[in-house]
């Protein structure tokens, strides 16, 4: 971990909503390790990848609040004395949010004003990060897509997600609030759910090829996907947090993106095992797929000096040491 990132953390109240979760675990393990007062507000919803194990050997060392942030009440109490706040709860299965948007609107849209208003109200100084993502541009309409790419997004959970954004742009404008957003594309790593689709196809894809089961690919498996690893994507929200620039939209991607065919053969080389296999699109699937997605993150390379640093095959292995120990 670079010490230049980590020092502004140190004996500093930061709190990361939905922090049982994938991205959220990861933030808060890097700033435990940075020395920061660590606070997570987590309902540990049973529709998403949070689990109480991701926190497991660290847990003295952090104050979990179980409450749910669609409650406007223990947000305010959280976010009262913090210096930083990562808002990473979200409800994030894209089925999910086809077959309840109305859960959907209440933790992605209320559940972050909720957050914004807290922060308005009672902590104007601290500074939010919000993990937007690149699902809401919807399909690729120039290559590669900036962050002055139309917003067209495919599914309920991606609109949802793309109205919280320009919630935390109105705040950081109207309010002067050191409100930001990183967009991160399909994230892979330690602490992800492994075990459903639903949560990302590559964490999925590295649970079924552990377990020596199948990878299905659907159609040709040719579709781009920018991917990104967890610890790079914890790097580019550490510097969002510390940057007196407000209102700004980042997206942080890997270097290159991949095709789905490339990383599930990829994933079953790491592991060892599993197969992969080629199917037909399931027709609900592929009316909410997004087709080719190549990112350009030179915005934030720019500004905040943010790059990947971890490759496809260092980033697959120790995801995959992670989950067999
Ligand atoms: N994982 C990715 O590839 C990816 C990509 C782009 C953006 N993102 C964004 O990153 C953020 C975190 O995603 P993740 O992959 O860690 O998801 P996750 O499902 O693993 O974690 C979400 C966490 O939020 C908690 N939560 C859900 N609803 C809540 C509520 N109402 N109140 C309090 N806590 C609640 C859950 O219990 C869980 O611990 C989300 O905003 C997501 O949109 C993730």
């Amino acid at each position: 971990m670079k010490t230049e990132f980590t020092a502004a953390f140190s004996g500093k109240r930061a709190v990361v909503t939905g922090g049982l979760g994938f991205i959220g675990s990861n933030i808060v393990h890097y700033l435990v390790e940075a020395g920061a007062e660590v606070v997570i507000i987590d309902s540990l919803d049973p529709r998403s990848g949070g689990d109480i194990r991701n926190i497991q050997g660290i847990e003295d060392r952090i104050e979990l609040v179980s409450a749910d942030i669609v409650n406007f009440d223990p947000v305010a109490t959280i976010v009262e004395r913090a210096a930083y706040v990562f808002h990473c709860a979200a409800h994030t299965s894209h089925p999910y949010s086809m077959r309840d948007p109305q859960r959907d609107i209440e933790v992605n849209c209320i559940g972050t004003v909720n957050v914004l208003e807290a922060i308005r109200r009672f902590r104007p100084k601290a500074k939010l990060v919000y993990v937007g993502t690149s699902t809401q541009i919807g399909q690729m309409q120039t290559r590669p897509v900036t962050e002055s790419h139309p917003v067209a997004p495919v599914d309920i959970y991606s609109a949802n997600k793309s109205v919280a954004e320009h919630y935390c742009r109105i705040y950081a404008n109207a309010y002067d609030l050191g409100v930001n957003v990183v967009r991160l594309p399909n994230v892979y790593g330690p602490y992800a759910n492994i075990s459903n689709p639903d949560f990302g196809f590559i964490n999925y894809f590295i649970g079924r090829a552990l377990r020596n089961e199948t990878l299905t690919i659907y159609g040709n498996g040719l579709q781009l996907r920018s991917i990104l690893y967890a610890g790079d994507a914890v790097t580019a929200l550490a510097l969002a947090a510390q940057t007196d620039r407000t209102g700004q939209i980042w997206f942080a991607a890997g270097a290159q993106s991949i095709s789905v065919k490339e990383l599930a053969e990829a994933i079953v080389e790491a592991c060892g095992t599993g197969r992969v296999v080629q199917v037909e699109w399931p027709e609900a699937r592929k009316k909410i797929d997004v087709g080719d997605i190549v990112i350009d993150s030179s915005k934030i390379r720019a500004e905040l000096g943010w790059g990947p640093a971890v490759s496809l095959s260092e980033g697959l292995r120790s995801t995959v040491e992670f989950f067999r120990r």
